[in-house]
C-alpha cells in the first residue's frame, strides 16, 4: 500500500510572508499527517521562512526546480547544495512550464533528477503530453519516452523513492481535468514502463500523482483509482481552505 502525497505547487505566487503565514494558519490543522504526506512547493525566495514555519509539523518543503551542479557560474541558478542547506526536502522537476517556457530537455531533466538523489531529496518528475498529442494518440508513447529519458542511468534503489507527477498538459490551469479513467489508464502505463525499466518492487514502490486542475470537487474519484497515488496542485493549493480538503482527501483515500 502506497502512502499518499499530495503536493502544492505555488508557481510565481504570493509573497515570502503571505506564504510563511499560510503554512503558520493550517500547519495545525495536519492530524492527517501520518496518512498523507504533504508537502509544499514555494518559489525559491520563500523557503527559509516556509521552512521554519513547517517546522516540527507533518509536512515537507519542496523547491519548483534546482540546476544540477552544486556550484559554479550559472548566474540565476539554485544548486541542489542550497536547497538541502535550507532543510528542502522534495523538488519538482521536468514541470511542463519549464519544459515549454525554459526549452527544458528530457536530458537536462535526467541530470537533474541524479543530482536530487545524489543529495538524498525526493524528486517529483513531471511528465505530461500536450492536447495535439493526445487527440493524435501519441499521449502514451510520448509520457513513455520521458520516463525512460528522465530514468535513464538511475539506480533501481534511487528509483524507489522517486515520485511521478502525470500532468496532462491541457489539464493544467484550464479547469479540464483528465477523467479519472484516463488519469489512472496513464498512470497504470507509466507504472508498467517502470516495471519494464526495473522490476516490480519498483514500479509497485514508485507513487505516481495525477495533476491538473485538481480540486475538492475531483480528488476523490481520482485517489480512488488503483495507480493513482497522489496530486500534484496548482490553483487550488493556494486557498488553505481548498488545500486543506485535498489533504483530508489524501489522509481518507
Ligand atoms: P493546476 O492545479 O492549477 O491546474 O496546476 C497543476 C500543476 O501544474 C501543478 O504542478
Amino acid at each position: 500500500m502506497r502512502k499518499p502525497i499530495i503536493a502544492g505547487n505555488w508557481k510565481m505566487n504570493k509573497l515570502a510572508a503571505d506564504g510563511a503565514r499560510f503554512v503558520l494558519d493550517f500547519r495545525s490543522h495536519l492530524p492527517m499527517g501520518d496518512k498523507v504526506d504533504v508537502v509544499v512547493c514555494p518559489p525559491y525566495p520563500h523557503l527559509p521562512l516556509v521552512v521554519e514555519a513547517a517546522r516540527d509539523y507533518p509536512m515537507d518543503i519542496g523547491a519548483q526546480n534546482m540546476h544540477f551542479e552544486d556550484s559554479g557560474a550559472f548566474t540565476g541558478e539554485v544548486s541542489p547544495e542550497m536547497l538541502k542547506d535550507l532543510l528542502v526536502e522534495y523538488v519538482i522537476l521536468g514541470h511542463s512550464e519549464r519544459r515549454e517556457h525554459f526549452q527544458e530537455s528530457d536530458e537536462l531533466i535526467n541530470k537533474k533528477l541524479k543530482a536530487a538523489f545524489d543529495h538524498q531529496m525526493t524528486p517529483i518528475v513531471c511528465v505530461g503530453e500536450s492536447l495535439e498529442q493526445r487527440v493524435q494518440n501519441q499521449a502514451y508513447d510520448f509520457v513513455e519516452s520521458q520516463v525512460k529519458a528522465a530514468f535513464d542511468g538511475v539506480s533501481a534503489e534511487q528509483a524507489k523513492v522517486a515520485v511521478v507527477a502525470y500532468e496532462p498538459i491541457w489539464a493544467i490551469g484550464t479547469g479540464k481535468t483528465a477523467s479519472s479513467d484516463d488519469a489512472n489508464d496513464m498512470c497504470a502505463h507509466i507504472r508498467n514502463v517502470l516495471k519494464d525499466l526495473y522490476d516490480e518492487s519498483v514500479s509497485e514502490a514508485v507513487r505516481i500523482q495525477y495533476g491538473g486542475s485538481v480540486k475538492p470537487a475531483n480528488i476523490d474519484e481520482l485517489l480512488a483509482k488503483s495507480d493513482i497515488d497522489g496530486a500534484l496542485v496548482g490553483g487550488a493549493s493556494l486557498e488553505k481552505d481548498s488545500f486543506l480538503k485535498l489533504l483530508e482527501a489524501g489522509a481518507n483515500a
